[in-house]
């Protein structure tokens, strides 16, 4: 998973778009753009976190956007939430359970993970016959069970985020997946669902479930296959919450780092010269349509050095390479996911060259030297 094919509907006959997950609508060619997907990108478990509301399910579509257009057969895991990929690709909620596909042109699909269906998964798979499976976990036993037990949804949830990675296969045996973006829940919630594993661990060490416990830490902690990017605002608040984020999960957890994602970032629309210009016009004008222009180019541009300051702090304290990835003006459908999948490909050449990567901070292309 080093490749560095174009951006576009490029995998070859035979190749990972030969075998998709479910039969979707004919493949069209996907629109080409020749941009590639960076190493930190093209993991087989890419998580997403960060602050509710900061973007993760947006950078989410982008990455697995990004991901499928160089031909990963991918899917966008979201773990038992309000369906956000549905929304965003096809204009309406439609992702459950099992595997949706988002765009005809792309080998790209979503699941929104439920945990009761996930639970039958697991204990059919583990019993074998279903009218066993029936007895023992179809009871309201078990469903008070599930709600009850701090931790129990999650640890289902993750398991068959997990199970999708290691063991999803098609009909003909080949691995279903290339690609797992998983868009995780918000901070707090995040940070205790990447730990659930260890903290399993700790309390049943053998066993079925401490083997799966075990595997799944396993994978968590692999460089080779999973990267963790954080997203965040260019604001005070969600750059501090990233900072203690990326401390923890990199720092105690060992999850492997990838990039701090700042989203909607500020285009320069309006820079002082500007500002001068329409001072300088305003001074000998009753135009008030021109003092109106004005006031929005100020305030475009007091918005935006407030931007520039927490980006400047983000990128001095953060242990990931900050990648900056631009507010788009329009509706988020599949054209801003697009724009925004082509700025984080960019990303390795254009806004790392300048910062944490020419610092020496962090390799993008060497994930385990970042990681502890
Ligand atoms: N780059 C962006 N430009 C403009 N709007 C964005 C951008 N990224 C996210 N949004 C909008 O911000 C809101 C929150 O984004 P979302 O991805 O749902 O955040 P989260 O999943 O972290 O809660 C949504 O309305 C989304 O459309
Ligand atoms: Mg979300």
């Amino acid at each position: 998973m080093t490749g560095r094919e174009p951006i576009a509907n490029a995998a070859p006959a035979g190749g990972p778009s030969a075998v998709v997950p479910d039969a979707g609508p004919a493949r069209a060619a996907a629109p080409r753009s020749g941009h590639q997907l960076p190493d930190v990108l093209d993991r087989r478990f890419v998580v997403v976190s960060g602050k509710g509301g900061v973007g993760k399910s947006t950078l989410a579509a982008a990455i697995g956007w990004a991901a499928a257009s160089c031909g990963r057969r991918t899917c966008i895991v979201q773990l038992n939430t309000r369906d956000a990929m549905g929304p965003i690709f096809l204009g309406r909620d439609a992702v459950g359970y099992e595997p949706v596909r988002l765009d005809p042109r792309l080998p790209l699909w979503s699941v929104d993970l439920r945990p009761e269906p996930a639970l039958r998964e697991y204990g059919l798979m583990k019993l074998r016959f279903a009218a066993l499976h029936k007895l023992v976990f179809e009871n309201e036993v078990m469903r008070r069970l599930l709600r009850m037990v701090p931790g129990m949804t999650e640890t289902l949830l993750l398991g068959k985020a997990w199970f999708m990675e290691a063991a999803e296969q098609d009909a003909s045996g080949r691995r279903r997946w290339d690609v797992l973006v998983v868009d995780a829940p918000s901070t707090g919630h995040g940070i205790s669902l990447l730990r659930l594993p260890e903290t399993l661990l700790k309390v049943i060490s053998v066993g079925p479930m401490a083997d799966d416990a075990r595997q799944m830490q396993a994978l968590l902690v692999d460089p080779t296959r999973t990267a963790l990017h954080i997203a965040t605002l260019p604001a005070e608040l969600p750059v501090n919450e990233a900072l203690d984020l990326a401390g923890e999960a990199i720092g105690s957890i060992g999850l492997p780092s990838g990039w701090m994602i700042a989203n909607q970032v500020l285009p320069g629309l309006a820079d002082g010269a500007d500002c001068e210009a329409l001072v300088a016009a305003v001074a000998t004008s009753d135009d008030a349509l021109l003092r109106h222009s004005l006031d929005n180019a100020q305030a475009m541009l007091r918005w935006r050095e407030q931007q520039q300051t927490q980006l400047r702090r983000l990128r001095q304290a953060s242990p990931l390479p900050v990648v900056e990835v631009p507010h788009q003006l329009g509706p988020i459908h599949v054209a801003a996911v697009r724009a925004l999948a082509e700025q984080l490909c960019e990303a390795p050449s254009a806004q790392l060259a300048g910062g944490a990567l020419a610092r020496g901070v962090v390799g993008v292309s060497a994930p385990a030297a970042s990681s502890p």
